[in-house]
């Protein structure tokens, strides 16, 4: 290989990382690494192949270079009479530059891929004791053989690939966390008000909705969801269970901004929380703000809380339409215009506005 082309590899391996630790997507990234791949040991195509520790089985999970999708069906069991088998039970990388005669080699995928795999270069994919998974470089460019070079520079990217792949399951684990525990509050929340059922996800799907409809979209669009799943988290947080109805119905949007707003992700929703019973004619709470000081996402949760409220509440004696109608005359005074006029465009597009899905 001329210094050249070394140098050029290099540097691309030193960019890779950065690279993949900007995906937080898993699919996303398992692309880039078999992309990259191949481009840094110069192959036809690249897979990556994870493992299923509990099934005891191999599978494809991403391929490059037109090997179709069609591999991803087969699950290879996890054992060493495979060459992905052996790179991950042994922890080693393999060049194989005659993979014709070597046994190993599960040739259901060349049937399936209808590629003929003639070279191959395997490293594993390793996080400390954990091993994900591994590469497959197929078929070096231009009928050449896998060097030692290629599988130096192959095992640089599977390091990187590892710890990228690692910070991926960390954030799903973490975000699984973070589902689950809004999930509890939820359940514990509409224990409380039996009544409201389905209330927290209805306001926020049609908060969603409106945000959507406004032109709301990435992070501005996602606090709007988090406050509004958080808008009544204050009723849990009532000093006695004595508190009357009406007292908690004063104090719970102040109560749930302050019980939210130390954690990181949901500090710029804890405003939205607490002002979303403002109303712009001043006779909302907890600080009687009026008009535009009053913030456009508290507004949007907070005509999303009174529609399904109201709707719930009138529901058996009224039909869609003519609630819909009633209720942009109730709030005409009470949110913001751009509001309304957003509002009447889901209205009239979908109908019932509560039931648009994310
Ligand atoms: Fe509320
Ligand atoms: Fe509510």
């Amino acid at each position: 290989m001329h210094i050249a082309d070394e140098i050029n590899i290099i540097s691309r391996l030193c960019r890779i990382g950065q690279e993949f630790s900007s995906s937080t997507d898993l699919d996303e990234l398992l692309a880039k690494i078999s992309r990259c791949s191949s481009e840094v040991c110069l192959s036809e195509s690249a897979s990556i192949i994870l493992l299923d520790e509990e099934a005891g089985e191999m599978y494809f999970k991403e391929v490059s270079g037109g090997m179709g999708e069609i591999i991803k069906k087969i699950r290879i069991p996890l054992n060493e009479n495979s060459i992905a088998g052996w790179c991950i039970l042994k922890r080693e990388a393999q060049i194989i530059n005659d993979v014709a005669n070597d046994p190993r080699h599960y040739k259901k995928v060349d049937e399936a891929s209808k590629v003929k795999t003639r070279t191959l270069l395997a490293i594993p994919i390793i996080w400390g004791d954990k091993v994900f998974g591994c590469i497959e470089a197929i078929n070096k460019k231009d009928g050449k053989l896998f060097t030692e070079k290629d599988q130096e520079y192959l095992t640089v990217l599977a390091h990187q690939a590892a710890v990228a792949l690692n910070n991926v399951y960390l954030m799903g684990n973490l975000r699984n966390f973070f589902n689950y525990s809004v999930e509890i509050l939820i359940a514990a929340l509409e224990a409380l008000e039996p009544f409201a059922k389905g209330h927290i996800i209805r306001v926020a799907r049609l908060a969603v909705t409106l945000a959507r409809e406004m032109g709301y979209s990435g992070a501005e669009l996602e606090n709007i969801w988090y406050a509004a799943y958080f808008h009544d988290v204050g009723k849990l947080a009532r000093e006695s269970i004595y508190m009357s109805h009406q007292d908690l119905e004063k104090v719970h949007p102040a109560l749930g901004a302050s019980l939210i707003e130390n954690i990181k992700i949901l500090e710029k929703a804890a405003p939205l929380v607490r002002h979303h019973h403002e109303r712009t004619d001043g006779s909302g709470f907890p600080d009687g703000l009026k008009g535009e000081s009053i913030p456009e996402g508290a507004q949007i949760i907070g005509i999303s809380e009174e529609y399904d409220e109201m709707w719930w509440a009138i529901r058996d004696n009224m039909n869609r339409q003519e609630f819909n109608k009633e209720f942009l005359e109730h709030v005409k005074d009470r949110f913001q215009q751009a509001i309304i006029e957003a509002f009447r465009g889901i209205v009239e597009k979908y109908h019932n506005p509560d039931y648009v899905s994310r």
